[in-house]
């Protein structure tokens, strides 16, 4: 019996999820989810494929022309020096290519230094491979990154891997060029590899996206892991990448790959190579909206709801992070918020403690959404706070 799975969560945005089918014309802010439509360059490539019959199975880590453009973009865009196409594996969004990852490099009982708060499958894909996740935690005070001093301290004998995600979900926060080059000094003297989610790579406010395989002599020790889903608004059409130098680390992760989807859709892919051969416009206008959308949801928030939230808009990624003023202090505050917030205003949110124990008091919302999506959550926040939370 696979007992170990029963300690393996399934994340409390699916108990928000359920929660949200049972209110009546919703503001979705809970989901991370794009309201953007896909670029049509990936659509015709698509709608091409299929009219040429592109349905039949293809290589196990993807159709050459993709990995040959990304293995280019790699090299151009985030400067990782991937000479080979064959270092580059496609999978099944960046969910599961996290997942082939940690197959691949952890044994049981490993350490993985892992963010709190944090996007909950990688402590979950840590558990699936039997190993420990340790919490490290982030700071508001500090744009939501590490003490560095703090992460080094949790390192014993038993850490293998340290996982990065930067621009980060939950928070925004975007580790700066020093944080990366310090944390690449780290895994060098300890010996530790790095997954380097790099998921939300484009959706970057304010600073730099720095790559931590294009460092120095780091790419040999770094999984960097991307997604189409973020950058290309293509959630559900779960198309995601990584990059393995290590051809024992790779052929371990393409076992894991092809025992659990042989190969990702066909057709996919081909939208994915229109994505990359296509203009890359799209980047720039989603960014562009989104930096409006994320300053009209902090306006609100500051107009409306400034009594009961606190926090700066973040550097990156899509989310509003928000510290709970009016709180409780018991254990379960952000549920209770959260809660309040669906039950009586339709606002959907996720409570802070669903990513880790040091995101208890906070909410996070999803900026992403329709520009009247998010407009109607505030002017419901404008009624609610007149109640007390
Ligand atoms: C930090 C992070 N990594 C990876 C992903 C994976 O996205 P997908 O599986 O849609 O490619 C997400 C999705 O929300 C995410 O937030």
């Amino acid at each position: 019996m696979a007992a170990y799975l029963d300690g393996v969560p399934l994340s409390g945005i699916i108990r928000i999820r359920d929660l949200m089918f049972t209110v009546k014309d919703p503001f979705r802010l809970d989901q991370g989810d794009i309201s953007f439509d896909a670029p049509d360059t990936v659509k015709s490539a698509m709608t091409r494929a299929i009219a040429e019959n592109k349905t039949h199975y293809v290589p196990t880590t993807g159709v050459p022309r993709l990995r040959e453009l990304i293995a280019a973009k790699l090299r151009d865009k985030n400067r990782i020096p991937v000479t080979d196409p064959d270092d580059v594996l496609v999978t099944t969004g960046g969910i599961q290519g996290l997942y082939v990852v940690c197959q691949a490099i952890l044994e049981p009982a490993d350490e993985v230094l892992v963010p709190d708060p944090e996007w909950p499958p990688a402590a979950g894909h840590v558990l699936l491979a039997k190993a420990v996740p340790v919490a490290c935690p982030l700071y508001e005070s500090n744009g939501w990154r590490y003490d560095l001093d703090e992460l080094e301290s949790k390192i014993t004998a038993r850490t293998r891997v340290l996982y990065l995600n930067t621009p980060q979900n939950p928070t925004g926060g975007v580790l700066t060029r020093s944080d990366v080059e310090r944390l690449a000094e780290i895994a060098r003297e300890h010996n530790l590899w790095v997954i380097s989610d790099e998921s939300y790579e484009d959706v970057i406010f304010d600073g730099e996206h720095v790559s931590i395989a294009s460092l120095p002599g780091m790419y040999e020790r770094t999984i960097p892991l991307y997604t189409f889903s973020k950058s290309y608004a293509m959630t559900g059409l779960r198309l995601g990448y990584v990059a393995i130098r290590d051809a024992a680390i790779r052929d371990r992760a393409k076992k894991a790959l092809f025992y659990t989807a042989s190969n990702i859709s066909s057709v996919v892919q081909y939208g994915g190579i229109g994505a990359l051969e296509g203009s890359q416009e799209c980047i720039e206008q989603f960014r562009t909206e989104l930096r409006a959308r994320r300053d009209l949801f902090y306006r609100g928030i500051r107009e409306y709801a400034g009594e009961v939230f606190s926090g700066e808009p973040p550097a990156g990624a899509f989310y509003a992070f928000l510290r709970i003023r009016a709180q409780a202090g018991d254990q379960s505050s952000s549920w209770r918020t959260a809660e309040h917030l669906i039950k009586n205003g339709r606002i959907g949110c996720v409570p802070g403690v669903d990513f880790g124990a040091h995101g208890e008091g906070y909410l996070r919302f999803c900026f992403a959404r329709e520009r009247r999506e998010l407009t109607g959550a505030l002017e419901s926040m404008k009624t609610l706070f007149g109640v007390r939370v």
